[in-house]
């Protein structure tokens, strides 16, 4: 992961050098002198009229999405200048710079395009605005290109060095603001790095490595649970999938402790880690087996907020709890049919070995609730389902808790990420009823996504305030879209991430 230096500057922009100069504006802005910003205006005046009769010839107004990109040939000391169009100002404009940051830094990579400065429209020089433009800078300049050999073969692929945001330096909390969005942007690129990886690399204790590696450099506690463990604690559920595999399954433990001693149990985080899901002896077809080195998707989200969360040093703890194994198909693997028995006690007839997830779930916050939290959060790319009611963008929130979820919604959008609640429906229960054992583990195809989360409801403690995060769509793109680019996206960290900072402001 190389990314992107981040610092506040004071925009002139006749006096400062870049490679790229990327200037917002807002619709019908540029044409008119009266409404035009200082920024703008100054550029504008660079160009001697030239910039308005390109924006009209181009069709260029400011409208949310346009881009103009232009060399200066001299005009500016930036080699090129690159107008994003904002559309209108107002409530979502924070939003918008976001994603229109990312969009030019993401192009900017195959342009050798080194330093980059970010104009950030003057009624942005909030800490909002600078922390959407931190994120967006680094969200955008990010690419999985390990795999890429060196030099020209790397597609002629540049890193971008450094993105100065013009804004104003001497204010502590655009400061604050900027280093706060690069925190979280890099988290949400370590989440993105951890999807990526090949099921080959990524696994479970490679995943494990890779979380103690994290715990070492943030002052995080980390543990682990192996098989033995695992097997010890009564995890019937999590151990029935993951015997199938030669690799040994982790319960992987990240956690955060405040500075002051505080009884309050914080915020449990609970994430999916099957770092391959072949689907089991319900095998998958090739088709939908291709990506499943992303079912391990909710496992990164949750280990790598934890970097953020080390940031913010939040005064209450939060602690992170990864189910990581593979489901496979072996001598060893669980069968359909199957009865497993989940440390909760309950038995669980298996009539979908490819319904693994809440298994290994169910078990995990089953543990998380024993350790006295009284907040759990769990994301997992749980059901092919939530993306079929949702599409391929949209978080699946489910919970048995509405202030939980209305925090969920909120924090979703300040994050820019999109969250839709979903009913935890009680007449979909019977569909989880077996003949032979106290539940089983699918129910019937209407409604796929909510009956995986009442399966999960079965596992959460009493008096619990539960929230379920259904990623299955948006942790992984097709191709690149908003601040994501194809590949991981890191889905639901910023959210989090979000959610900590509403909670630590709320008390
Ligand atoms: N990991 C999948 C869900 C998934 C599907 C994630 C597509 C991302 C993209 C999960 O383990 C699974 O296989 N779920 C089944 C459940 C079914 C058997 C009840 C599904 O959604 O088809
Ligand atoms: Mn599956
Ligand atoms: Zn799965």
């Amino acid at each position: 992961m190389s990314l992107p230096k981040i610092r506040l500057i004071t925009l002139d922009p006749r006096k400062q050098k870049a490679d790229l100069l990327v200037l917002p504006v807002y619709a019908g802005e540029l044409g008119s002198k009266k409404k035009r910003r200082e920024l703008l205006d100054r550029t504008a005046k660079a160009f001697r009229g030239q910039l308005e009769a390109l924006a009209k010839a181009e069709k260029f107004t400011g409208k949310n999405g346009e881009v103009l990109e232009l060399p200066t040939q001299g005009k500016l000391p930036v080699t090129r200048l690159r107008l994003v169009g904002l559309g209108r100002s107002g409530q979502k404009s924070s939003r918008r710079l976001r994603v229109a940051v990312a969009g030019a830094l993401r192009v900017a990579r195959s342009r050798d395009t080194r330093t980059v400065i970010v104009a950030i429209p003057e009624d942005q020089q909030t800490a909002m605005g600078v922390r959407g433009a931190a994120e967006g800078a680094v969200l955008g300049a990010y690419a999985f290109d390990r795999y890429l050999s060196p030099g020209k073969d790397k597609r002629g692929l540049v890193p971008v060095r450094e993105v100065a945001l013009a804004g104003n330096p001497k204010d502590e909390a655009q400061k604050a603001a900027a280093a706060l969005g690069f925190a979280i942007a890099e988290a949400t690129c370590m989440a993105r790095d951890l999807v990526n990886e090949p099921a080959g690399e990524m696994t479970p204790l490679e995943l494990a490595d890779r979380a103690k590696a994290l715990a070492a450099a943030h002052g995080l506690k980390y543990r682990h649970l192996n098989a033995a463990q695992i097997q010890k604690e009564n995890m019937g559920m999590f151990w029935g999938v993951a015997r199938g595999s030669d690799i040994e399954p982790r319960l992987i433990v990240l956690e955060y402790q405040p500075k002051q001693k505080t009884e309050d149990k914080g915020i449990a985080l609970v994430g999916k880690g099957v770092t391959f899901d072949s689907g089991g002896y319900d095998l998958k077809g090739p088709a939908f087996m291709l990506d499943m080195k992303m079912d391990m998707g909710g496992a990164a989200a949750v280990i790598s907020v934890m970097r953020a969360v080390a940031e913010i040093a939040p005064p209450f703890p939060v602690v992170a709890y990864a189910g990581a194994c593979e489901n496979l198909v072996s001598g060893h693997a669980y069968k359909p049919g199957d009865v497993l028995k989940s440390r909760k006690g309950k038995t669980v007839e298996i009539n979908n070995t490819d319904a693994e997830g809440r298994l290994v779930l169910g078990d995990v916050l089953d543990y998380a609730c024993s350790h006295g939290h009284k907040t759990v959060i769990d994301v997992a790319t749980l059901t092919g389902a939530a993306m079929v009611a949702l599409g391929p963008y949209t978080v699946g929130l489910l919970s048995n808790d509405d202030a939980l979820a209305s925090s969920l919604k909120e924090a979703s959008k300040a994050a820019g990420e999109d969250f839709w609640r979903m009913p935890l429906n009680p007449a979909l229960r019977e569909q989880l009823k077996s003949s032979i054992a106290d539940l089983r583990n699918t129910g019937e195809r209407f409604g796929g996504c909510i009956t995986a989360a009442l399966f999960l409801e079965n596992f959460v403690g009493e008096g619990v305030a539960w929230a379920h995060l259904d990623i299955a769509g948006p942790a992984y793109a097709t191709k690149p879209k908003g601040v994501d680019p194809k590949g991981g996206t890191g889905a639901s960290v910023r959210t989090l991430a979000q959610l900590i900072l509403d909670r630590m402001s709320a008390s």
